[in-house]
């Protein structure tokens, strides 16, 4: 048997979408990708007390494009620094050095492999501009506590969910807490349209600006200047980028979002199963936080084995990843912001040992079988 580490689910729906946006003529951003952007931001702001005239989305090429509009429009300068988690793709760091801003990072807890907010002060200066959380795997972090440090700080938060398309905090569904979010709907996303994102926000500047900046800084809805109601003329504003969408990555986007619900309630299930069986062994799998409801990106365990376990899961034909390779970690990280090992001890210790197994919507019941009992005789 054969079982990769994802698969995204593809179905007859999609194809008809993407089908009907090649047939209409409207390949780039378009109708399409405004229905979406309404779409998912009545899905994020649906069951919130938030007026719908502060309620923004805004879709993007990536959630690294995401992530670099939301910091241009928060203003960071060169110099500022801005507080994120080691455990994450480079991406959360890299939008960070793209104004010659630093990097600073936080260790992670033992437990949800989120950021540890109990360390988060001791790194704040007086040049700290933003904290930035990551979702990791799906797991909303501790918001209160992050929230209200920013509040008494005078910092923004821009979070990375890059993981949490769906996932709930509280009751709060994640997308509607910070100043901006930020998700991906990148290949092995929860929503995948093979490339993509989403940011949403309740302030209407930010939004204005990021959507000015993600088509080349232009002042207005330039993606229609084609079209026989559209205008030729434009100005550029500000020093924007080509972030735009696409209408064919949008139609995707479209019919992902019809079926989220479901496709999260399938990987509950399969994290249920899992845990059932992991948590009464040697295994050590990420516990989620009774307040809150992760949207399990990723299934991810410790164990003490961890290389042996991938090779000869491999050799079984069961995909694996690693999330991740912490960021101090990396040689152009490590050089040019001389992080110390000895300031992540945590994270060091987590990215060790853990591994993240299969889990996602089209998993079958003697595939995710097939899984759990080559883990339990493999694993250490
Ligand atoms: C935590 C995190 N942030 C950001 C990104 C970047 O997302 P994208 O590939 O959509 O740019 C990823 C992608 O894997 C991620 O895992």
């Amino acid at each position: 048997m054969q079982v990769p580490f994802h698969k995204p689910y593809i179905a007859e729906e999609e194809i008809e979408q993407v089908v009907d946006s090649l047939k209409s003529g409207w390949v780039t951003m378009g109708p399409k990708t405004i229905e979406f952007e309404n779409q998912f931001k009545n899905y994020i702001f649906g069951n919130s007390s938030i007026p719908q005239e502060k309620q923004f989305a805004i879709a993007v090429n990536s959630c690294t494009a995401a992530l670099h509009l939301a910091l241009k429009a928060i203003d960071l300068k060169q110099g500022d620094e801005v507080i994120l988690p080691t455990n994450t793709f480079v991406a959360t760091a890299e939008v960070v050095t793209y104004f010659k801003a630093i990097p600073v990072l936080c260790d992670i807890e033992e437990s949800t492999h989120n950021m540890d907010v109990s360390k988060i002060e001791d790194l704040i200066t007086e040049k700290t501009r933003v904290i930035l959380p990551v979702h990791f795997g799906g797991q909303p972090c501790d918001m209160n506590e992050i929230m209200e440090i920013a509040r008494n700080h005078h910092l923004y938060v821009i979070e990375d969910a890059a993981h949490a398309l769906p996932a709930k905090y509280r009751g709060k569904t994640i997308g509607t807490i910070g100043d901006i979010t930020c998700f991906s709907f990148y290949a092995t996303k929860t929503l995948c349209t093979g490339e993509g994102g989403m940011i949403t926000t309740t302030n209407e500047e930010f939004a204005k600006r990021m959507k000015i900046n993600r088509l080349h800084g232009i002042n207005r809805d330039a993606w229609d200047r084609y079209t026989l109601k559209g205008d030729w003329y434009y100005e550029v504003v500000d020093n924007g980028h080509k972030y735009n969408t696409t209408d064919i990555n949008s139609a995707l986007g479209l019919a992902q979002l019809k079926k989220i619900e479901w496709m999260w309630q399938r990987r509950l299930e399969i994290a249920k199963k899992y845990n059932d069986v992991f948590l009464k062994s040697r295994i050590k799998p990420v516990i989620v936080k009774n307040d809150r409801e992760s949207a399990w990106h990723l299934y991810v365990v410790k164990v003490n084995n961890r290389d042996e376990l991938i090779k000869k899961l491999k050799e079984d034909g069961i995909g694996t990843s690693v999330h991740f390779i912490p960021v101090h970690k990396h040689p152009y990280y490590k050089n040019a912001f001389g992080y110390d090992e000895k300031n992540f001890p945590v994270a060091n210790s987590v990215f060790e040992k853990c591994v993240s197994l299969p889990i996602y919507p089209g998993m079958k019941s003697d595939e995710q079988d097939f899984v759990i009992e080559r883990v339990l005789k493999y694993a250490r």
